[in-house]
């Protein structure tokens, strides 16, 4: 397999794509250490098949918005082209100008991905909910689950098994909570490679913000049978065998704000 010139290259394109994010997610690097602190102060292991939990998830992650925004409420969304997907949310009419310069450094060095609902990730579960024959019957794997709303919509769309990966143990909670309030069960597991056994699909959605994540594509395919990735941040993505099946416009939720370029979504398919 060839993985082609990596659009976060040199040119630096998706730094843009982090910039105009409005900043929530330039601490993404230092964001690890941090949450696995949260993980180890909150008794908390985000492992279902063996869960350890102090509180409920939904007090966990509440507790957790509090300590970065404390005005900040959870509320519980059903997602508008596709409401059988219901997540906890960032309050939609949170007072985002009204941050103090403390609390946008705190967002800054914490992004709590999991409180919003990205724009790829609602179209590429709209897509898989508009054309089941996807994921049904088959064992999938979400990368970077955020929210969990991609994996909620393979299980929703008849996949046989749905494993919710990420990195982050309050994005594994928030999952968890909100495939109970969508009415289905998955997996969750914190490390990719600990994952064993035959893997169908692999559905990834905006987490090429990283450069660090385009390393991840050929480990993709060659995990699974195909590959499907929803992103708005690169542009010129060529990356080899990854090639654009489908073009949709959407936007984070709450709305973020983003330009017109960053609801842009483009699926990818490598098989
Ligand atoms: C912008 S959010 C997208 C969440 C969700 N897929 C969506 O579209 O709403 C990116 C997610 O990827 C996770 N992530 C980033 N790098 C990762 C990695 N190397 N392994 C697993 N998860 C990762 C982050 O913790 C975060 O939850």
């Amino acid at each position: 397999m060839h993985i082609g010139k990596s659009p976060a290259g040199a040119d630096g394109k998706h730094e843009t794509g982090n910039r105009c994010r409005g900043g929530l997610l330039r601490g993404a690097c230092r964001m690890t250490a941090r949450l696995h602190k949260l993980w180890r102060d909150s008794s908390y292991n985000a492992c279902s098949n063996r869960s350890v939990t102090a509180m409920p998830d939904e007090d966990l992650l509440a507790a957790a918005l509090r300590r970065i925004l404390p005005a900040a409420r959870l509320e519980e969304v059903a997602l508008p082209a596709t409401p059988a997907v219901r997540l906890l949310l960032l309050q939609g009419d949170y007072p985002r100008d009204a941050l103090s310069p403390d609390t946008v450094q705190r967002v800054m060095d914490n992004p709590l991905y999991w409180i919003f609902c990205w724009a790829s990730g609602q179209v590429l579960a709209r897509f898989l909910l508009e054309r089941p024959d996807w994921v049904r019957g088959k064992r999938v794997l979400d990368f970077g689950c955020g929210s969990g709303v991609v994996a909620i919509a393979a299980a929703r769309a008849g996949a046989s098994e749905v494993i919710a990966c990420d990195i982050d143990p309050l994005a594994l909670a928030a999952t968890r909570t909100n495939a109970g309030r969508s009415g289905v069960k998955l997996e969750l597991v914190d490390d990719f490679f600990g994952v064993e056994g035959h893997i169908d699909l692999i559905i990834v959605a905006d987490v090429l913000y990283d450069r660090a994540n385009f390393a991840w594509l050929e480990r993709f395919v060659a995990r699974a049978d195909q590959v499907l990735i929803a992103d708005s941040r690169v542009k010129d993505f060529d990356c080899p065998p990854y090639r654009q099946i489908a073009r949709h416009s959407s936007c984070t939720l709450p709305d973020l704000d983003e330009s017109a370029e960053f609801r842009d979504v483009r699926i990818y398919l490598a098989d």
